[in-house]
Parts: C-alpha cells; structure tokens; sequence
C-alpha cells in the first residue's frame, strides 16, 4: 500500500522535505498553537451553532419563549440552549474566543520581547497584527447574534463608533450593518452572519496560512540553549512524528481545560437580558474592548469640532484615532528596531532594556484605560484618569528600566568586552 502510494505521490520524498522539518521545543512557542487550536475549535462549534440559527429578526412564538412572540434569532438562541450539550458547545465557542484573543495576544508579547519580529520576520509580524485585529472583530461581530438587548446595545455602540469616521464613517457603517442600525432594520443580523461566519473566517484562514507556511520557510528563530548545543544548526523534533504528537496532545489538553470552563461558566444566557427593547440597560465591554471604552470615558464631550462637513468628536479621539494609531505604532515596530542581520536566535529580553520597558509601559497603558472603563463604578474624575493613564506607564516603564540597568548592566558590558559575544546578543544590535 505505501509503495502504491509512493509511486503516485512521492510521499517518501515529501517526509524527508516537509514532514522532517525541526520544531524548536520551548514552551513559549505553544502560544501561536494554542491561538490555533482555539480557531479550530471555534469553526468547529461554530458549525453546530450555525446548524441551528436562524440569522432574522422575524417575530416568532413557540414553547422556548413561554408563547410570547421574539426575533427569531434570540429565539433559536433559546433553542440551541435547550439541545443536548447544545449550552456547552455555545459556551465553549464563546470561551475559545476569549482563549484565541488572549493566546494571540501573549503569543505577540513573546514575539516581542524576544525580537523575533526583526529581518527576516517582519512580513510575518505584519500578518500577525491584522490577525489580532481580525480576530477581534469577529468577536464583536459575533457578539450581535444572540440578538438580546444587551448585543444589540453593544452593537449599537459599535455602530457609532464607526459611524464617527469622518466622511467615510457612516457610509463604511452603513454598508457593514447594511443600514442604520435600529430595533426595525431587518438586514443588520443577515449581514453581521455573513461577515461573522465567511467573510472573516476566509480572511483568517487565508492569513493563518500564510503566518504558518511564512515560519516554515523561515524557520523558527532558536531558543538560545540551540547557541550551545549545536552553533549555526537549528536544533528541535521533526515536525513528524515528534512534534505532531506533541500538538495532539497539547490540543486535548486545550480541548479538556476549554471544555471545562465551558461547562462552569455557561456565557451569555440570553433570558439575563431579554429580547431588544428601546430601553438601553448599562452594558461593559469584554476585557479586550474596555480599554477603548476607558478612552472614551477620559474624553470629554466638549472636545469636538467641525472641519470640512466632518465632526471630530469624542468617539473619533477615542474610538478610532487611538486604536489606529496603535494598530499603526504595532506594524512600525519591525522597521523601528531594524536589523541588518538576518535573526536565527531569540533575545533575552533582560539584554534589551529599552524594549522590555516599553513593553512593560504599554500594558500598564492597557491596564489604566481599563480601569478607565470603571470610571462610573469607582467615582474617578476625568482629571485623574488623565493622570493614571500618563503617568503610571511612564513610571513603570522608567522603573523597569533602572532596574534592567542595575541587575543586568555588568553583563552587558562584558558582552560588549567580547568576553561573551554571541549571535542575537545585545553587544551585535
Ligand atoms: C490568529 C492568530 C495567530 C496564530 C494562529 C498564530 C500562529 C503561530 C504559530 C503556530 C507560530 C509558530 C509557533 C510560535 O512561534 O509560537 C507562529 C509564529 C510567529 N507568529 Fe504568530 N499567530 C497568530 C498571531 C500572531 C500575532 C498577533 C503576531 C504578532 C503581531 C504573530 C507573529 C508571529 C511571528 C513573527 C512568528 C515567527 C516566530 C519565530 O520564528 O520565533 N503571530 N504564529
């Protein structure tokens, strides 16, 4: 049978090329696969779930609703609930999502502080911001579904975010909502399912392809034991069977834990909120929103202005320009701390003060804007959330910096000495 296939297929030719690879093993590199197994388990459950919903606002009654009439896509909400294990599949696809942004997240922290992202890495860099990016969105977009008040109110702040693009805004919302968003515009939940179902699953699965078939011709950068172990050689398993195996593993690991957390803490039960109602409840964003909605608390309504026909107001500063910029700075980041060298080992972030704080400074951004988010809850001015959300990074980042210097400085300067040069160190940047 191998034979027969051999001679069709070359198989044995295509083991020794592409199956015979060498993975790295470092449990920091399970970050990009853990992200990947949340995908594959969200286009799994997200089978089942688009199996049994209905994507329309139609009013309809039935035994789930106690007979009272609700759009038809709450009600097959109600109705995927009632299935068996139907609850904890719906759960499951709600957590892995958590799981894939937090996993893309940390994954692109690893990435950093490592400077795994310097030439020849930086296309795949790029590839991975839209991919957060992407993945957020489809978060959002699929958060619309379940079409209970609490969606629709979260919708609707996302609808005027957008909408406050100047000159394109409305008309971009317009097409992505397929109208104004209201409680009687039947197209929004049609066009949010497809966007949320294809057009942003094809684009992640084309992106992930090409993040993945990018690292394999690159290769993986080493971890530094490879430095000693076997110097210019990359050092790691076969892709099979050794590190297929390790995956496997790993994917039931991640399947068992997700699962878990699926079952205790079933999300999002739409009878909490009910169907939409012109009376908006007080909603939060998830974890990876609130800082946005911080920014937004810190902005004053009087900081608006007319220029052009278009209106800058809060929800520009805060909702658009902000993000974009970030989202900018992120892709710069390659071409800002260039390397003319081509990178086969990773840094240690001790040796790359400036970069460590940085990026110690920037999650304290994130965490003071979302503390932001609680401005109401907390009773903080606006005046001291300026405050926190300027000063706390600074400060942290300056600190991470003192001490980076005072706990690692001797040995950067015996690098420098040549004493030990190696390739990625700090003393060939
Ligand atoms: C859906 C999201 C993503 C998936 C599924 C994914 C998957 C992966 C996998 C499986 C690897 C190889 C293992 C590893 O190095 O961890 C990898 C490597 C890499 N990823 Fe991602 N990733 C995603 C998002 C990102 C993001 C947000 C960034 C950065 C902005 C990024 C940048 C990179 C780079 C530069 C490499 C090569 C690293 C090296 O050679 O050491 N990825 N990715």
């Amino acid at each position: 049978m191998y034979q027969w296939l051999d001679d069709r297929l070359s198989i044995g030719r295509l083991y020794a090329k592409a199956f015979r690879k060498a993975f790295p093993v470092h449990h920091s590199f399970f970050l990009g696969e853990i992200t990947l197994f949340s995908f594959i388990t969200l286009v799994l459950t997200g089978i089942f779930l688009t199996l049994n919903y209905e994507p329309s606002i139609r009013p309809v009654a039935g035994p789930l609703s106690d007979g009272k009439e609700v759009p038809a896509a709450y009600y097959s909400i109600l109705y995927i609930d009632s299935l068996p294990f139907g609850a904890v599949l719906r759960s499951l696809h709600h957590w892995a999502a958590h799981i894939m942004i937090a996993a893309a997240f940390l994954h692109m922290l690893r990435i950093h502080l490592t400077g795994a992202y310097k030439n020849p890495r930086e296309l795949n860099w790029m590839i991975g911001v839209f991919l957060l990016v992407f993945s957020i969105l489809a978060a959002f977009t699929g958060y619309a579904l379940p079409y209970d008040n609490y969606a629709f109110t979260a919708t609707k702040i996302g609808y005027e975010i957008g909408a406050a693009a100047p000159w394109v805004g409305r008309l971009m919302s317009d097409i992505l909502f397929a109208g104004e968003l209201s409680l009687t515009n039947t197209q929004t939940i049609p066009r949010l399912y497809s966007i949320h179902v294809l057009w942003l699953p094809l684009a992640l699965m084309g992106l992930i392809g090409a993040h993945l078939a990018i690292m394999i011709k690159q290769k993986h950068t080493q971890p530094r034991y490879a430095e000693k172990v076997a110097p210019g050689k990359i050092v790691g398993v076969p892709l099979f069977p050794q590190q297929a195996v390790m995956m496997g593993v790993l994917f039931l690991i991640y399947l068992a834990v997700a699962t878990f957390i699926a079952g205790a803490f079933i999300a999002h039960p739409v009878q909490a909120f009910g169907p939409p109602t012109v009376a908006t409840p007080a909603v939060k964003p998830d974890w990876y929103f609130m800082w946005i909605f911080g920014i937004l608390q810190m902005i004053p309504a009087t900081w608006r202005f007319e220029f052009l026909g278009a209106t800058f107001g809060p929800q520009f500063w805060g909702g658009i320009l902000v993000p974009t910029l970030i989202i900018l700075g992120a892709l710069a980041i390659p071409f800002l701390d260039y390397a003319k060298d081509k990178r086969r080992y990773l840094e240690l972030p001790s040796q790359h003060p400036f970069r460590t704080s940085f990026v110690i400074g920037m999650l304290m951004f994130y965490l003071m804007t979302t503390l932001a988010g609680y401005k109401v809850d907390l009773q903080l001015t606006i005046g001291t959330l300026w405050m926190l959300v300027l000063a706390v990074p600074f400060l942290t980042g300056l600190a991470a910096y003192i001490i980076l210097k005072a706990v690692y400085g001797k040995e950067w300067n015996q690098e420098a000495e040549g004493k030990q040069i190696g390739k990625g160190s700090a003393a060939d940047d």
